[in-house]
């Protein structure tokens, strides 16, 4: 097919993966962009999911890494109950040489050739100034710093999501969710890490965290009394739970082995790094509450902005529905003896698909 030409920009339609709806390729010569959005579905609703701008070895690696991202939104964002579908866009170069205004208000006119099927916003590489630039060309950016409908910082959203979440997972455990007392091991002080230690120090946890920030450390100790602990030392921890909120795969071959929790529930996204890692959590009697399911809070919050409301019980709402999938998949786990993740996957599916 000839590529349409939309304001210098060349767009293409290339063939989606299995199970995918669409794949589409930008291109503008004059601002570099070279671009993809990827939709894997729009059952539930128009796709949500953030801009990635990497600089990928190849063309492959970021078709590969869209259409995987841009399915995970699909669960996510059925997991949180949204009336959302899953997209995902990337754009390909190093942000710190390639990006400019020029290139992201291109970008923002090939996100306005999709007409509304996918709306983006922030992810690895791309900040909400960057998203400014875009929204100048396009109406559906989302996660701005400013509008009528501005969501903000998604990531407060999402350290709440976490804590109903430790708490689910305490009540499984124990029978209670009174968290005084119960010791939490956070890696990972960012945005969603500082602000889950917050809201555990004030629920009376005792806390262990690691970052490769001074400043963060040195804030959680003063303030939070938290025990600071070896970036290589927090997976390790003698502790009751274990909080990722760092990277992806944080659970694997190594750190499984090493663990000494009763459960894992944290923000960072694909903590496993591998399907049998699940198994193995499983093996070592640890309970694991799956990312997609407990992370949501942040996309909650930006549905907001996608959807143009303003009455906080939309978030307050699908907050405490994570809590309730969360308890009903712990449930369900516990009855059948399947994994997890794996019933999480199911539920969803069966979301999808009614
Ligand atoms: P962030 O970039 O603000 O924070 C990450 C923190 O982890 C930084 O302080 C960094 O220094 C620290 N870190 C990096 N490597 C580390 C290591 N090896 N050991 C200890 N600390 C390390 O990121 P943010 O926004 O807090 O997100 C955290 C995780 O949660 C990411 O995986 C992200 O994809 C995921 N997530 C975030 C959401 C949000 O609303 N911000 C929504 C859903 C998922």
């Amino acid at each position: 097919m000839e590529p349409a030409l939309k304001a210098g920009l060349q767009i293409k339609e290339l063939t989606p993966a299995a199970g995918h709806e669409r794949l589409v390729h930008g291109y503008d010569e004059t601002t570099g962009l070279n671009a993809l959005i990827s939709i894997h579905s729009t059952a539930r609703g128009p796709a949500a999911g953030g801009c990635r701008m990497f600089d990928y070895a190849t063309f492959e690696d970021a078709v590969h890494d869209v259409e995987r991202l841009s399915r995970g939104m699909t669960y996510k964002n059925a997991g949180a109950d949204l009336p959302l579908g899953g997209g995902k866009s990337v754009i390909i170069g190093a942000p710190d040489k390639v990006k400019s205004p020029d290139l992201m208000r291109a970008f923002g006119t090939f996100v306005d050739t999709i007409a509304g099927d996918y709306y983006t916003a922030e992810d690895v590489g791309i900040s909400p100034q960057d998203l400014s630039y875009a929204a100048e060309t396009s109406d559906f950016v989302v996660g701005l710093d400013g509008g009528p409908f501005a969501s903000g910082d998604p990531s407060p959203h999402t350290a709440k999501g976490v804590f109903l979440s430790t708490k689910v997972a305490w009540q499984h455990l124990t029978g209670t969710d009174d968290l005084t007392g119960v010791r939490v091991a956070i890696q990972g002080l960012g945005h969603v890490g500082m602000s889950l230690a917050e809201q555990l120090y004030v629920a009376g946890a005792k806390l262990i965290v690691s970052d490769l920030r001074a400043d963060a450390l040195e804030v959680a100790r003063s303030r939070l009394g938290a025990t600071v602990v070896d970036p290589s030392d927090v997976a390790s921890q003698t502790a009751d739970i274990f909080a990722p909120c760092a990277m992806g795969g944080a659970l694997n071959d190594v750190t499984v082995p090493q663990l000494q929790v009763r459960a894992v529930v944290g923000a960072a996204n694909n903590q496993l790094a591998g399907d049998h890692i699940g198994q193995a959590l499983q093996d070592r009697g640890i309970l694991y509450a799956p990312d997609y399911i407990v992370n949501g809070g942040g996309i909650i919050n930006v549905a907001m902005e996608i959807l143009k409301l303003r009455d906080p019980s939309f978030r307050q709402d699908r907050l405490a529905g994570i809590a309730t999938t969360l308890q009903s998949i712990f449930a369900e786990a516990e009855l059948t003896g399947e994994l997890p993740h794996r019933i999480a996957d199911t539920l969803i599916e069966q979301r999808l698909s009614s």
